[in-house]
């Protein structure tokens, strides 16, 4: 039987030898490949500076602390999206506020979000979701936040290697932050490039980018320049020249979110192949929409997308009609899973999890509760095979035709 999962990394011959040659060398923690790839990563995405760390989440939880927020600063965050996020403000002990979605993309509703801004005067930080890789229109957001005065962190784990193009037709770069403060990465396996586990944010904020490092490694730092409260400083600043390597002072709480040098050595070599990763995606939604294209267009439909912009189709969503269905959805992702075929929900509005149903109550975003009962992730990944493609949508249009509940 067939097996194709919803996502996959690629991994070539080259990166394999990348890995044994980090493995090799004289640093396995974080060290020159490390430092290389965040000169790539700053480089492809055009940002002032890239700083790499363990994992999307640890990146989103760093650069929210980067801020120096207070105790009842709120950030909102996308409700349909990976709870990374919003656990990330929570554990930064702020507030977090959800946002409904656009039911048609998925994407932050920004009237929706206006609203917020009206009401709720301590919002601070807003953090879109790129979800599945389909770009939030962040030169209106960008607009929007020096109107009420909030920092844009773009949650952009989905959409590594997307651009869009503004008003004046100029293309930018997702990660370059022109219209934002920082943008999070996740180089877990299933997204555009992968280092194992692994994220990193890109800025062009100096001193966000200063701390981010020293909070990646416990608040510790060897740069004197850092050194900044001389009172506390146990040697004379400018001493430390002559202190030699041995020395660091720690300057803040935080933990070990460090990246090996030889995840970031496949970093190097993933980085590479990202617009081959990106056009591959491409051609596999492409295909998927040919193929759709072929049969009734009530079966199966799709988010809106926004044809101006590069989409990074870190996922493949649809939309299908599961109330139609006999067992809905949870029949239908089995039959496909007992064809070889594994599917997913991108995403379960958060607030749904029992941990923020205690902080929220019965909190009900009609947009979010929309998309997500509509939503089914297929498979797509860059060495997937077009006739897996035409298997995956002949499979699913035979199973939604056979489960379909009779009208009477
Ligand atoms: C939207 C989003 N944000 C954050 C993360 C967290 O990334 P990581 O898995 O690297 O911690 C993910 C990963 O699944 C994600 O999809």
């Amino acid at each position: 039987m067939k097996k194709i999962p919803y996502n996959k990394q690629y991994i070539d011959d080259d990166d394999i030898q990348a890995v044994i040659r980090g493995l090799k060398s004289d640093f396995l923690t974080t060290g020159p490949n490390s430092e290389a790839f965040e000169n790539k990563l700053k480089d492809y995405c055009q940002s002032k500076f890239a700083a790499v760390c363990s994992s999307g989440t640890s990146a989103l939880e760093i650069i929210i602390k980067c801020l120096n927020l207070k105790k009842n600063d709120v950030i909102v965050s996308s409700a349909i999206s990976f709870i990374a996020g919003a656990n990330a403000t929570i554990l930064n002990n702020l507030k977090v506020k959800f946002c409904d979605v656009d039911t048609s993309s998925g994407n932050m509703n920004l009237n929706f979000l206006e609203n917020i801004l009206k009401t709720e005067k301590n919002v601070k930080v807003v953090m879109p979701v790129h979800l599945a890789g389909e770009i939030v229109n962040l030169e209106k957001l960008s607009q929007m936040s020096k109107f009420y005065d909030f920092k844009i962190i773009e949650d952009a784990c989905h959409a590594l290697g997307g651009s869009y193009n503004t008003e004046d037709q100029k293309n930018i770069k997702i990660g370059s932050c022109k219209h934002s403060d920082a943008a999070v990465f996740s180089f877990h396996p299933i997204k555009s490039i992968t280092t194992g586990e692994g994220g990193a944010i890109t800025t062009n904020n100096k001193d966000w980018y200063d701390k981010f490092k020293l909070l990646r490694s416990h608040g510790v730092t060897r740069d004197e320049n850092l050194f900044k409260n001389k009172k506390l400083s146990y040697t004379k600043f400018g001493e430390t020249k002559l202190l030699n390597k041995w020395y660091y002072e720690m300057h803040d709480l935080s933990h070990n979110f460090r990246i090996t040098d030889f995840q970031c050595a496949l970093g190097i070599s993933q980085l590479k192949k990202i617009d081959f990763f990106i056009k591959k995606r491409g051609d596999i939604a492409s295909k998927y929409f040919e193929l759709f294209s072929k049969v009734e267009r009530d079966l199966v439909q799709f988010p809106s997308c926004n044809k101006n912009y590069l989409h990074a189709y870190h996922l493949f969503i649809v939309f299908i009609k599961f109330n139609k269905l006999k067992g809905g959805r949870a029949k239908l992702m089995r039959d496909l899973e007992n064809k070889g075929i594994q599917t997913q929900v991108n995403y379960i509005p958060i607030y749904y999890h029992p941990f923020y149903r205690k902080m929220f109550g019965k909190l009900d975003l009609s947009g979010c509760k929309s998309f997500y009962n509509k939503c089914l992730s297929l498979p797509i990944y860059p060495s997937m095979k077009f006739e897996d493609v035409e298997y995956v949508v002949n499979s699913l249009v035979s199973l939604i035709k056979k489960n379909k509940i009779k009208d009477t």
